[in-house]
């Protein structure tokens, strides 16, 4: 396939403080995991590379096959890293020959809608290096040192980014091989490496589930039996 998508997924949980990795935590009758690769396989033929936390490839593998369906072949597990950066640095290293357009994606953006893959891929094809979605920042955001006030910042400069980041394959190679700092987002490292990279529209729904109020709010958006 021409597409590859990276999905990390080797996080420790610790904020959600469910007692073992994040991305094996149940929604509903479904893990996080589970439910953001039903989104990558919404994507058209991709191949899929499920970076799993240590010990846990086996358990990776089989949600990755289920939600797979007819495309088992497509997929392939790593172990991950002990930084974001780390894991997904693994899953670009199992990427096939073939692969040109790279998407990286967080397993904890477990309900992203295939509308927001499919606008990151549009944006490559239509000639850009990287490109990520974003949502308008809500909050009112001040610079803070301690607990004094250095500056209020221009909210309407500021974006939140989400994932599926999309990057030509050969510049994300690149800035990886040329990465110094450890970056908790794949666009920082192409934007240090010189490239310019896109803003597509994000979605709601590609909120992170980080915290046990974020597993809440997914399990009411699936409509899980939380009682
Ligand atoms: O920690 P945070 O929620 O920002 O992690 C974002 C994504 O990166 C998660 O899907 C998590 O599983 C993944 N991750 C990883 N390896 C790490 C740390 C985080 O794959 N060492």
């Amino acid at each position: 396939p021409r597409v590859g998508i990276v999905v990390v997924a080797a996080g420790s949980g610790t904020r959600l403080g469910a007692g073992g990795p994040k991305a094996f935590v149940g929604i509903d009758r479904h893990s996080i995991l589970r439910h953001a690769l039903d989104g990558v396989f919404s994507a058209p033929s991709a191949q899929v590379v499920v970076v799993a936390p240590a010990g846990r490839e086996g358990d990776a593998r089989t949600e990755a096959i289920e939600a797979a369906g007819d495309r088992a072949d497509l997929v392939t597990v790593v172990t991950g890293g002990t930084t974001r950066q780390e894991s997904v640095a693994a899953g670009l290293a199992a990427l096939w020959g073939d692969v040109e357009v790279v998407l990286v994606h967080d397993a904890a953006r477990a309900l992203t809608p295939p509308e927001v893959f499919s606008r990151v891929i549009g944006a490559i094809d239509a000639g850009a290096a990287g490109a990520i979605p974003v949502l308008p920042v809500i909050d009112t955001i001040k610079r803070v040192s301690g607990d004094e006030i250095l500056a209020a910042v221009d909210r309407s400069e500021l974006a939140a980014a989400q994932t599926p980041q999309g990057f030509r394959r050969d510049v994300l190679d690149a800035a990886y091989a040329a990465a110094i700092d450890d970056f908790t987002d794949d666009a920082a490292l192409v934007a240090q490496a010189g490239h310019a990279v896109s803003a597509v529209p994000g979605h709601p729904l590609a909120f992170k589930i980080t915290t046990g109020a974020d597993l809440d709010r997914a399990r009411h958006l699936v409509g899980a039996d939380t009682a």
